[in-house]
């Protein structure tokens, strides 16, 4: 059961929405600012609070976190393949779920999702939480939260993922997912300016920023309970696969087996199946939607490192890393 003071802390009253700073110059949604973050109206309104009510977190369940457009959905590919292998093995790419579902709605988002229901009605919240319910052990979901924002019942409750990525990237994916994705929110982004985009990133205004808070947070998570927090950055992921995806199926709980697996060419096929060209290319996420009001195409765009450079000019990208690495001195991580 919750110990007692764990209990208040889920009960303490959500501060007035109407009472936080507003933003409404990053599309597609209003942000409200709490304990230093700019979050979602929608997100702090009734995605939080039914989380708290509604989600009972497992010591077994793993908890994949990131900023926005920092690998997300890589890593729940990843994470979701090296799970199941068994079930469902990676060498039989043609028969694999993710061929049929895009990767959100196999490892699914806690706080969006229930933003999402708890803006319809709370039948509606109420559901989804029965859904995660039901969900077997061991769980895979996710979150966008900062870890300072996340309810206590989870950070002490399970064991997390968080993955990070040059912020410069990070903004310039951010930017043009939501001039991709704001329609389907009822926005428009089609104005909203690069130029003006950094502005506000820089002052650490877009959805759950600043971008070196979140990280930061996490970094310092992983630093004092290494068992507890496994920190993966996106670059590394890229430049070495195959290792990323051993230390993360290890840290699941569900590490590859010496020379069985890797001899039968397990990690390679994961790594394959999971590869941007591999998910972009499958059916399901050229067209359609999934359980975000997203069309799965747009979690797909050019991955890499270093596409800050089509957008920022050098002065711009000087900028945006002296206010990071001033901002992260005495963490201990550094871009
Ligand atoms: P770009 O916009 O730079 O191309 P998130 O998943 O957190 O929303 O992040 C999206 C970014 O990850 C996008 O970056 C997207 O192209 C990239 N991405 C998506 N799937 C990927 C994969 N399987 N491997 C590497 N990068 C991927």
């Amino acid at each position: 059961s919750t110990p007692p003071q764990e209990q208040e802390e889920e009960m303490a009253p959500a501060p007035a929405l109407e009472s936080l700073p507003l933003e409404t110059r990053c599309p597609p949604f209003p942000l409200r600012q709490l304990n230093g973050f700019w979050l979602p109206e929608i997100t702090l309104a009734a995605g939080v609070p039914a989380l708290r009510a509604r989600f009972t977190p497992r010591p077994t369940d793993v908890l994949l976190a990131s900023f926005p457009k920092s690998g997300t959905t890589w890593l729940k590919a990843l994470a979701f393949a090296a799970r199941n292998r068994a079930a469902h093995p990676p060498s039989d790419p043609a028969r694999h779920p993710l061929r049929r579902s895009n990767p959100h709605d196999l490892v699914r988002f806690l706080e969006v999702e229930f933003a999402l229901a708890g803006g319809r009605s709370a039948a509606a919240a109420a559901a989804l939480g029965d859904e995660f319910e039901a969900l077997p052990s061991p769980r895979t979901i996710a979150t966008h939260l900062p870890y300072s924002l996340l309810p206590e019942r989870l950070r002490s409750g399970c064991r997390i993922v968080y993955v990070c990525r040059d912020p410069k990237d990070a903004l310039v994916s951010t930017w043009l997912f939501t001039r991709k994705a704001a329609p389907a929110f009822g926005a428009d982004a089609g104005g909203f300016a690069f130029r003006e985009a950094f502005e506000l990133f820089c002052e650490g205004r877009s959805i759950c920023g600043p971008q070196w808070r979140h990280v930061r947070e996490y970094w310092e998570e992983s630093v004092r309970r290494p068992g507890a927090v496994l920190f993966l950055r996106y670059e590394e992921m890229l430049l070495a696969p195959r290792s990323s995806l051993r230390k993360l199926a290890e840290f699941m709980g569900c590490g590859f087996s010496g020379e069985e697996e890797e001899e039968g060419g397990a990690v390679d096929a994961i790594v394959e199946l999971c590869s941007l060209g591999e998910l972009k290319g499958a059916e399901v996420n050229r067209s359609g939607s999934g359980k975000l009001p997203i069309d799965n195409e747009a979690f797909f765009r050019k991955g890499g490192a270093g596409d800050w450079r089509n957008h920022m000019t050098p002065e711009m990208a000087r900028r945006l890393d002296r206010i990071v690495d001033d901002e992260l001195r005495g963490s201990g991580f550094a871009f």
